[in-house]
């Protein structure tokens, strides 16, 4: 990653009031960036973007991709070279109560943010955002890779499948020739760290049981996921928009990013390591019997190929970035500035991922 690359760039990104936007939003402006953000409210109360205070040095839209003119009017009036699309439903169980919100954001939202870049040109590389959970799932203990077939079985997991068909279908049809523009996707694993606040996610479920003393109702204990850093993906996005700049053919694909094979661990060893780390306030949990949605038992990524086309590795291990989520948490529980800690990890972040060069 090339620190220097980002300064006086412009960005728009899509879902810079979410999580994973908001971290990519602040560090881009600690980068140098010239930033633009196109998003619904934020999706949670507390928000990472209210709490870090995100807005503070960009320009926030709040607007629907799923409406093509509003989105292409902010486009074209931020004429960016560069676009991070993350606006997305991005929870699994809010997809079994609302498919159509699913599929409207997640599918038509990205076929209208591909629409608007082939109306404006100073657009160079797109990345779109879809997830681990965009592959065909055979519960099987090999990582995926990128080539292997799209499917999907619960609403949100196969709408991430359909947008990177859509994707593809875009980038063959209308993005294949001439200098033009890059378009790749990124597939990430459970991304954990400061401030989110999501329901039906791990680790801000457990936080919140652990803050009220509560019991947590646990799903699914031996389920095994990708778990990794906010930070690690977003590197990973970075990365992946510089060398697209410079290389459109190249890069213009699909990347998984995800943990070191370490990194992926069942549920039940994401508690009783986090368990292991607080002094107090332990978390109670239970296995929760009902009978529950459909969600995938194993799950993991290969990522060979952003190692070595990319030059990219995670730098945080499950470990540590355990610790940089309850660090972040205990010192917002404290009052701290949280726009100057979340800056500060990210700093911290960068010189780890030098040294690690
Ligand atoms: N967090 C994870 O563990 C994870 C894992 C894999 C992939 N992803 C993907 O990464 C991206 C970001 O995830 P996140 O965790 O930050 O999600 P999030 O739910 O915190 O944020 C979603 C963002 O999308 C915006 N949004 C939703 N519907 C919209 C609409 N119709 N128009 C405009 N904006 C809309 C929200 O306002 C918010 O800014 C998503 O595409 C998600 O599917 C997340």
């Amino acid at each position: 990653m090339n620190t220097n690359f980002w300064n006086n760039k412009k960005v728009f990104i899509t879902g810079h009031t979410g999580f994973k936007g908001g971290w990519l939003s602040l560090w881009l402006q600690n980068l140098g960036a010239n930033v633009t953000g196109f998003a619904l409210n934020p999706p949670t109360n507390p928000s990472f973007f209210e709490v870090a205070n995100v807005s503070q040095g960009m320009q926030s839209i709040i607007g629907d991709i799923r409406h093509f003119d509003q989105l292409k009017e902010a486009l074209e009036n931020s004429e960016p070279e560069f676009v991070f699309h993350l606006a997305a439903q991005s929870l699994v169980r809010e997809s079994y109560r609302a498919p159509l919100d699913t599929y409207s954001t997640n599918v038509m939202g990205t076929v209208n943010i591909l629409e608007a870049v082939r109306y404006i040109s100073s657009v160079k590389s797109v990345v779109c955002v879809t997830s681990d959970k965009c592959y065909e799932n055979n519960e099987w203990v090999w990582g995926y890779r990128e080539s292997d077939p799209m499917g999907g079985f619960d609403p949100y997991s196969n709408s991430k499948g359909c947008a990177e068909l859509a994707v593809a279908a875009y980038r063959n049809s209308f993005f294949s020739s001439g200098e033009g523009v890059g378009i790749a996707t990124a597939r990430a694993g459970n991304v954990i760290g400061g401030g989110d606040w999501s329901s039906d996610r791990l680790l801000p479920d457990l936080l919140r049981a652990s803050h009220s003393q509560s019991e947590v109702n646990i799903r699914n204990p031996s389920a095994i996921r990708p778990w990794q850093h906010v930070l690690d993906p977003l590197s990973g996005y970075l990365q992946l928009a510089e060398a697209q700049y410079a290389k459109k053919e190249e890069y213009s694909e699909g990347w998984n990013f995800g943990p070191s094979y370490e990194g992926a661990k069942s549920v039940s060893w994401v508690i009783e390591a986090i368990n292991e780390m607080m002094t107090d306030k332990k978390i109670i949990w239970k296995h929760d019997s009902d009978i529950q949605p459909h969600e995938a038992n194993y799950l993991k990524l290969d990522i060979s190929k952003a190692r070595d086309k990319l030059n990219w590795s995670p730098t945080l291990d499950i470990l540590s970035a355990l610790r940089l989520t309850l660090d972040w948490s205990e010192l917002h529980n404290a009052g701290n500035d949280m726009r100057a800690i979340s800056l500060e990890q990210i700093t911290n972040f960068e010189k780890l991922k030098i040294n690690k060069l």
